[in-house]
C-alpha cells in the first residue's frame, strides 16, 4: 500500500496543504494573504486570523485534487518551526486534530528542511533529476541565508550562515525604502531585468569562512540613495532599474563568493539552491552559470516549491516517517529552532 502523506504549512503568510502519494506530488494548493501588502510587512495577528480561515478550505482543495479520501491517508506532516508562532499554532493544532480524528500519526517538520529537500519533490509525467548525497543548498530566504550539507535527507550540516540579517530581509527592506513594495524580492528582481548591474557599487562585508551578513548593504544603499536625492529629488524615480540592477547583483555576489568558496573547501559539486529567495532570476541564473564555468551539477527547485508550500514539507515529513519518526501530541510550535 502507498504511503499516504498531508503536508500543512502555516509558518508565515502562506496557508498551504499538499499529498503526496510515494514521494509523488498529487496536489499543492496555496493560499496566500494578500491583506499584508497594506502595512508593507507580514503582520503577526493578521496572519493567524487569516491561517484559521483558510486552513479548512485549503486541506479539503489538497485532498479533492489529489482523489484521496482523508482516510487514505498514512501521516499527517506539518511545520514545527521556525516561523510566526500564531500562524505555526494554527496548522499544528489542525495537523494534530485531524490525525485524532483519523487515527493516524503526525511527523513534526522543520520548515528550513522542507526549503532543503525541494529538489526531492517527484511529479508524476515528470523526469526525476536529484542531487547526489552529500551536495550543498544554499538556502535563501526571507529569514535565512545559510549554506547546508546535506549528507542525507534527515542529516544536515550548517556550513555558514548570516549573522545579522536573510538575503531576504535585504531584498524586502531595501524594497520598502525605496518605496517598490512589498515583497520586494519580486519586485526588485523585476525592475533589476530592465538595469544595468555595473552602474552602482554598494560595500561588501568582510565575514570571515563562511558566515554572512546583509545588514551594511542595507545601510550603504540608504545613505547612496540619501545622498543621490540631496542633489537630484527624482534620482530615484529616474535610475530605480538600474538601483535594483546593481543592488541585486552585489546580494547575488556576497552569496556566490561563499557558495563557490564552501564548494572548493568541500569538494562537493552537486549544489542546490532553495527558499523564497531561490526564485530570483539573477541569482538563478549566476548558479547556473557558475556550474558550467566549475563543472557542479546544479538543481534548481521549480518556481513553486520556492516559497512556502506544503509540498517542500510533505516531502520531508515523508522522509521522516520512513525513518520511524512520530511526533508527540504534545510537540509544540516553536518560532526559533536552533538546528535541524
Ligand atoms: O521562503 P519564503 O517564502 O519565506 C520564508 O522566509 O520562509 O521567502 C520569502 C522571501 C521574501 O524575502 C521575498 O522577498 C523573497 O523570498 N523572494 C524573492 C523573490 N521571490 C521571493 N527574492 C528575490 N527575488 C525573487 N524573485
Amino acid at each position: 500500500m502507498a504511503d499516504i502523506i498531508l503536508g500543512i504549512e502555516s509558518s508565515c503568510d502562506d496557508t498551504s496543504a499538499a499529498v503526496i502519494s510515494d514521494g509523488y506530488l498529487l496536489s499543492n494548493v496555496i493560499a496566500s494573504q494578500a491583506v499584508h501588502k497594506a502595512f508593507g510587512g507580514v503582520v503577526p495577528e493578521l496572519a493567524s486570523r487569516a491561517h484559521e480561515l483558510n486552513i479548512v478550505p485549503v486541506v479539503q482543495q489538497a485532498l479533492g485534487q489529489a482523489g484521496v479520501k482523508p482516510s487514505e491517508l498514512t501521516a499527517i506532516a506539518f511545520t514545527r518551526g521556525p516561523g510566526l508562532l500564531g500562524s505555526l499554532l494554527v496548522g499544528t493544532s489542525f495537523a494534530k486534530s485531524l490525525s485524532i480524528a483519523l487515527d493516524i500519526p503526525t511527523v513534526d517538520v522543520n520548515h528550513l528542511q522542507g526549503h532543503v529537500l525541494a529538489n526531492f519533490i517527484r511529479q508524476p509525467g515528470v523526469p526525476v533529476r536529484e542531487p547526489s548525497f552529500p551536495y550543498l543548498c544554499l538556502l535563501v530566504s526571507g529569514g535565512n541565508s545559510q549554506i547546508v550539507k546535506v549528507n542525507d535527507p534527515l542529516d544536515f550540516e550548517i556550513l555558514g550562515q548570516t549573522i545579522d540579517d536573510a538575503v531576504g530581509e535585504a531584498f524586502d527592506k531595501c524594497s520598502k525604502m525605496m518605496g517598490l513594495g512589498y515583497p520586494g524580492g519580486p519586485v526588485i528582481d523585476k525592475l533589476a531585468k530592465e538595469g544595468d548591474p555595473n552602474r552602482f557599487k554598494f560595500a561588501k562585508p568582510h565575514i570571515p569562512g563562511l558566515d554572512y551578513s546583509f545588514s551594511g548593504i542595507k545601510t550603504s544603499l540608504l545613505y547612496f540613495v540619501r545622498d543621490e536625492m540631496i542633489k537630484d529629488s527624482h534620482f530615484m524615480e529616474n535610475n530605480k532599474e538600474d538601483i535594483c540592477a546593481s543592488f541585486q547583483k552585489c546580494l547575488i555576489d556576497i552569496l556566490m563568493d561563499k557558495l563557490v568558496k564552501a564548494a572548493r573547501q568541500t569538494g562537493i559539486k552537486d549544489i542546490t539552491i532553495g527558499g523564497g529567495v531561490s526564485a530570483n532570476s539573477g541569482l538563478r541564473a549566476r548558479i547556473e552559470e557558475e556550474g558550467r564555468k566549475r563543472g557542479w551539477n546544479t538543481f534548481l527547485p521549480e518556481l513553486k516549491f520556492t516559497t512556502d508550500n506544503a509540498a517542500m514539507i510533505a516531502i520531508a515529513g515523508y522522509f521522516h516517517y520512513k525513518a520511524g519518526h512520530r511526533s508527540p501530541l504534545d510537540a509544540a510550535p516553536v518560532s526559533r529552532m536552533a538546528d535541524y
